[in-house]
């Protein structure tokens, strides 16, 4: 990567110096508003259609594409694709096979998002606001009325005797061909299944609780009730018995247990007020400030990745720190190897908005919304840190403890040769996918340090709230931030585009 030294010319000069990295950080959008309260539906009325043109093309287009046709400038970086809604077609639905979906459904998958895809939820946006990109999708996709719809009536209790005999029924009606014997999607036929698009249509992880249509016990009937259109996943409304279904609802869910993935929307993160900045991720003062849970979703689909990031932060009025920890099963930090990939974690922050004021919709801030990045890459802990210190592979159960301190991490001949090699965490600037640009050396002020925790990975990041350069977002006591947060596990070969990503929370600041 190019580096250009001393250079403070803000956001013209960063056009000029934009570099083409592969770094794709996907992020949502949409600044946080309060949900309404549930209400009936309105009526597609004229104006409310328009609105809904609108907003699809504000929050929706980047992967869907302006016209509906699946083609957003981010879709090349989805698995799943994004959906091409002029064909009509919804995998989430509760009409039998082959009907359209209940503007209900489309409602339900625009609140929640369908976790194990790129597609996040929209809670922030209001009820009225979610109708109305309802009734523009029905109009683009020509989506008409369902003749009938599939109602479900009472759950009955999950006993062993039932999920042994769903066990049964998963053998005989072959539902390992695809799922695997396991249920987490590695069956015989799971690399040859295809979907309506064309596209490779790998089943998901049951044991992860990866469920797109919801992990309840009416969810799960529903989708193999109606099926998935458009996918590989078939209905057995003909040919399984309700209650033979029942069995096999219980079944699935024994197999995940507790576990239900979610998608990002919106939320709040803290920044706390305290007198004593935590110097390091293991500080015992972080004890007293509470994390915030801030679900992460994958671009391209796979069998794990960290469902979530736990995020907290403080401050003193004159420096913030924030605390990210995740879990990560396979440690990606051995940087000798160049076929394997270093796990990474970065917090993104608006620094100019677009004229109107809405966040950046698009990889790494867009074309008229610049974004100031805080990258973290667990090997150049390595590099940064100058000595034969190892980190040790493989989580193995044993606490691995690798304190680094960042900012320290010079050879003794200045920041110049500091750049060089590159420190464990990076202030960059983007203008939109493929801009990535690392601010010069004299502009780098993050610092971090990281640490192996079990099987995850916890990363302060410091700097002060101010920033010093025309490149660092501005935080002050008092404020509301937009904020976002991207995990890369290079365990799993994760980079580029590769990881899991959040949508636009508000970070808060206590006076
Ligand atoms: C970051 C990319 C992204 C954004 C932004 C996005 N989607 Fe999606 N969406 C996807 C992907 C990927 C899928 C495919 C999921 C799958 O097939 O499992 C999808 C699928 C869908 C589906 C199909 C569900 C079904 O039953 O088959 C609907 C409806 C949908 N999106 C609506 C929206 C709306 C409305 C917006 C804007 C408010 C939106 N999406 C924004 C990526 C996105
Ligand atoms: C021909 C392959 C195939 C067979 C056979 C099959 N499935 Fe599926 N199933 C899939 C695929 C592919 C998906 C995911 C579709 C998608 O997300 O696009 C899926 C999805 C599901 C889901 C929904 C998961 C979610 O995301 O909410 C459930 C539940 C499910 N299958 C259960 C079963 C059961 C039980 C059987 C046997 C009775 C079965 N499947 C048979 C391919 C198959």
């Amino acid at each position: 990567m190019e580096t250009i030294h001393g250079h403070r010319g803000g956001e013209a000069d960063l056009r000029g110096r934009m570099l083409v990295s592969a770094l794709g950080w996907l992020v949502g959008f949409g600044l946080v508003a309060a949900p309404a309260l549930a209400v009936e539906p309105p009526k597609p009325t004229p104006e409310l259609l328009t609105k809904g043109k609108e907003l699809f093309k504000k929050e929706c287009s980047v992967c869907h594409g302006a016209e509906g046709k699946g083609d957003g400038p981010a879709a090349y970086l989805l698995f799943p694709a994004p959906r091409d809604f002029t064909r009509g077609v919804f995998k989430l639905r509760s009409t039998p096979s082959g009907e359209p979906p209940l503007a209900s459904d489309i409602l339900r998958t625009i609140t929640e998002g369908v976790p194990g895809s790129a597609m996040p939820g929209f809670p922030q946006l209001s009820e009225q606001d979610r109708w109305a990109i309802v009734y523009h999708l029905k109009k683009v996709g020509n989506v008409g009325e369902p003749e009938k719809a599939v109602t479900v009536k009472g759950v009955p209790p999950a006993t062993p005797k039932r999920i042994a005999r769903g066990k049964a029924l998963y053998k005989d009606l072959k539902c390992w061909e695809c799922h695997g014997e396991k249920g987490i999607g590695d069956g015989p036929s799971a690399l040859t299944t295809k979907d309506d698009w064309g596209f490779p249509n790998p089943p998901n992880n049951f044991p992860q609780g990866v469920f797109k249509g919801g992990a309840r016990p009416s969810d799960i009937y529903l989708r193999f009730t109606t099926g998935m259109d458009g996918s590989a996943m078939p209905s057995y409304e003909d040919s399984v018995r309700p209650d033979d279904r029942w069995s096999l609802v219980h079944y699935v869910k024994s197999l995940s247990g507790r576990r239900v993935v979610r998608q990002p929307g919106a939320g709040t993160i803290q920044a706390v007020r305290v007198k004593k900045l935590p110097a390091g991720p293991e500080d015992p003062g972080w004890a007293k400030v509470k994390p915030s849970s801030v679900p992460l979703m994958v671009l391209w689909q796979r069998m794990q990745w960290s469902h979530a990031v736990q995020v907290k932060a403080a401050h003193d009025g004159k420096r913030i720190a924030f605390l990210l920890a995740w879990e990560d099963e396979t440690l990606g930090a051995r940087p000798l190897k160049h076929h394997e990939f270093a796990d990474a974690a970065a917090l993104q922050f608006v620094l100019k908005p677009r004229e109107g004021g809405d966040g950046p919709q698009f990889t790494m801030g867009d074309e008229d919304a610049l974004v100031n990045i805080w990258y973290w890459r667990a090997d150049r802990e390595k590099a940064g840190q100058g000595s034969g210190r190892n980190v040790r592979e493989g989580g193995g159960g044993a606490r691995h403890s690798l304190v680094v301190p960042v900012a320290a991490a010079t050879d003794g001949r200045g920041p110049v040769a500091r750049i060089k090699r590159t420190p464990p965490v990076e202030d960059l600037n983007a203008l939109g996918f493929g801009t990535v640009t690392p601010q010069s050396a004299a502009e780098q002020n993050v610092e971090g340090r990281s640490v192996r925790r079990g099987k995850g990975w916890a990363v302060l990041f410091t700097r002060t709230l101010d920033g010093e350069g025309p490149l660092d977002v501005r935080l002050a006591p008092g404020g509301s931030f937009p904020v976002a947060f991207a995990v890369c596990d290079g365990g799993v070969s994760d980079r580029d585009g590769k990881k899991a990503v959040s949508t636009w929370y508000t970070l808060r600041f206590e006076k």
